[in-house]
């Protein structure tokens, strides 16, 4: 992935697959998007995780843009913030977070009634909610795998972001359940043994590790982007 022109003076996220669809970038996520497709012989692929070693890879952004060029194939698409620890959708999309995650899986608010529309035609974005003091044991339990289950009877593709695997267990549960997961490294930033332990972590779950994303590679390096697979 390339490397994206920070000009955001207002802190607000960019959404370059939403602004600017005809853009390289964009283009690169319509390329992991197809190779999301082709990863899946049997099945559909109807889920994926997004994860990282540490923080600030981009896993956040990554899903974002991953969801509005899934949404701009006019599939129905819902993006779920399960970074309960340093959630940020909300604010890239510019929703509300007093409901969320956290309270579907306490049994509190309908999923239905918690998805936002974000503008972008064929998206939704469950936001993360209040932030609970439990996030493993919420993400974990029996309740998230049938507010999946839901999911993908009222969406043809869901995206979760998450935090990073080598701080918390979160996102290895959470690949267990959701079944497929795909690794942000971040170009000249992640450390290369911090990435190995975390793509272990990610493949020690019972989920099927798909790719692994090169995101923010300098334009100089432009054969090396995007890396994957
Ligand atoms: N390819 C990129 N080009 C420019 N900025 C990026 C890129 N990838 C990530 N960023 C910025 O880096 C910061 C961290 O990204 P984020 O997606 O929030 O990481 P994570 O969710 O892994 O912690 C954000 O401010 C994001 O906008
Ligand atoms: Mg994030």
């Amino acid at each position: 992935m390339l490397k994206q022109k920070k000009k955001n003076p207002n802190k607000m996220r960019h959404l370059i697959a939403k602004l600017n669809p005809s853009s390289p970038v964009t283009e690169q996520y319509r390329t992991i998007r197809t190779n999301l497709h082709f990863s899946s012989v049997d099945e559909a692929l109807s889920s994926v995780l997004v994860t990282s070693a540490g923080p600030g890879a981009g896993k956040s952004i990554t899903a974002a843009n991953l969801a509005i060029v899934y949404a701009q194939q006019e599939k129905k698409t819902l993006l779920i913030d399960a970074d309960m620890r340093k959630p940020t959708m909300h604010y890239t999309f510019r929703l509300g977070n007093l409901t969320g995650l956290s309270n579907v899986l306490i049994g509190e608010s309908p999923l239905e009634q918690a998805v936002e529309a974000t503008g972008v035609d064929f998206l939704d974005v469950l936001s993360c909610g209040p932030i609970p003091p439990n996030p493993s044991e919420l993400l974990a339990s029996r309740r998230m795998k049938e507010v999946l289950e839901h999911a993908k009877t009222m969406y043809d593709f869901i995206i979760f972001d998450s935090p990073p695997v080598l701080a918390v267990t979160d996102a290895k549960v959470l690949a267990n359940i959701v079944g497929s997961s795909l690794f942000v490294i971040r170009s000249g930033e992640t450390n290369i043994e911090e990435a190995r332990r975390g793509l272990e972590t990610i493949q020690d779950s019972k989920a099927k590790l798909l790719g692994a994303i090169l995101n923010d590679v300098p334009k100089t390096n432009q054969s090396y982007y995007s890396y994957y697979g």
